[in-house]
């Protein structure tokens, strides 16, 4: 978190000093990829790195946006409609805007908002629900609007769904808003339950951001919700009974291998697979296996690989080599996919000697460097 920064481009740009600060984590994807949107089982972390914004009213219907102390954006309160080009960052505060109005928030006058970021760019760890949800509990605060946890969540996932146009599902925003330290969020899709469970002691997350990604990840994570969808209501056709991919079993799928064809046979057996895989790590958490809970991270990238073709080349090497290392449980993508990093579980003996062995490898491998961060699970978002 960052409040300093935050303050000073706040009085820089807008002069004086904001009413209210806020701040909200990034997260980890543990295991559980692509099951949210199918009313899956998913968990995740939130991580200490974050988005923090300071927030004041004004005096006009305006909202002044200004990032790390770049080029403050101007936007009426009254058309609150989606911008490209340079300005798209301001689609998470302003989407978020629009649902508080919706949801029945007054706001008699606009505001003007800095922002900072403590997370490294484009490494898939969900800057846009951090935006999101940091948002949402400041502007709550200045406007007097009350609602729980679990609806800054889906106030995030709304702006996120109906304004910036990604039909993501509740991981990313459901994990920054109850995210507690040490701790992982699991959440059941299906009904938006929420719990949490004690990180197991000594183990860590090394981040491994591959910073590389396909140029139209937004339109191939569109491609698989579609792919998900599109399985599910052939399934239907044999089993009306069931409502979404994460109800269906194995031998269910099996069944209906040649009426899915291969491709959506794949989608559908990594979701199937997901699922098990959460609950295969739910019960080695309890049991305190770390290296069953390593085997399924491990398994959930193949997966990945092979079923849903979301990773990369990059992204298989930065696995495979941490697989390889004798402190690391397991490794996988975590988040969409098509680029991004690769998260490792790892006992307390893993180091930064470690880290650039596998740095070193993919630089000769590809060219390219990696980026390399250890982080802990931190708290979820707050008003500061
Ligand atoms: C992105 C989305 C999430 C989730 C993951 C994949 O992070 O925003 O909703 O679907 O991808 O599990």
């Amino acid at each position: 978190m960052s409040t300093e920064a935050v303050l000073k481009y706040y009085k820089q740009t807008f002069g004086g000093d904001p009413e209210q600060l806020a701040f909200a984590p990034g997260r980890i994807e543990f295991i559980g990829n692509h099951t949210d949107y199918n009313a899956g089982l998913v968990m995740g972390v939130a991580v200490a790195e974050g988005i923090t914004v300071a927030v004041g009213r004004r005096k006009d219907r305006f909202m002044h946006f200004v990032s790390d102390g770049g080029e403050a954006v101007a936007l009426p309160l009254d058309s609150l409609s989606p911008v490209s080009g340079l300005a798209s960052w301001t689609n998470y505060p302003a989407g978020v805007t629009k649902v508080l109005l919706e949801a029945g928030m007054e706001m008699p006058v606009g505001y003007n908002m800095s922002i900072t970021s403590t997370l490294p760019a484009g490494a898939g760890m969900s800057s846009s629900a951090a935006f999101e949800l940091a948002t949402a509990y400041a502007l709550s605060a200045i406007y007097g609007y009350e609602t729980d946890k679990a609806g800054f969540a889906r106030i995030g996932k709304k702006a996120e769904n109906e304004f910036v146009g990604m039909p993501c599902g509740i991981l990313d925003q459901g994990v920054s808003a109850f995210g507690q330290a040490d701790h992982i969020v699991r959440i059941d899709c299906s009904s938006d339950l929420f719990s949490l469970s004690a990180m197991p002691a000594g183990a860590h997350f090394w981040i491994f951001n591959s910073n590389k990604k396909h140029s139209l990840v937004d339109s191939a994570y569109a491609d698989r919700h579609r792919e998900c969808h599109e399985a599910l209501a052939i399934l239907q056709k044999a089993y009306p009974e069931v409502k979404n991919l994460s109800e269906v079993s194995e031998a269910q799928l099996r069944s209906q291998e040649s009426e899915l064809g291969d491709l959506l046979f794949r989608r559908a057996l990594h979701i199937v697979g997901e699922n098990d895989r959460v609950r295969a790590v739910e019960s080695a958490l309890l049991a305190n296996n770390l290296d069953a809970v390593g085997k399924a991270l491990s398994a959930s990238h193949e997966s990945s690989r092979v079923n849903f073709e979301n990773s990369t080349k990059e992204l298989d090497f930065l696995a495979v080599q941490l697989q390889q290392q004798a402190h690391v449980y397991g490794a996988r993508l975590t988040g969409g996919g098509f680029g991004g990093a690769v998260m490792a579980l790892t006992d307390d003996k893993f180091g930064a000697e470690h880290a650039a062995v596998i740095e070193a490898a993919y630089q000769a491998e590809f060219g390219i460097e990696a980026s390399i961060f250890h982080t802990r699970a931190g708290d979820g978002a707050q008003t500061l």
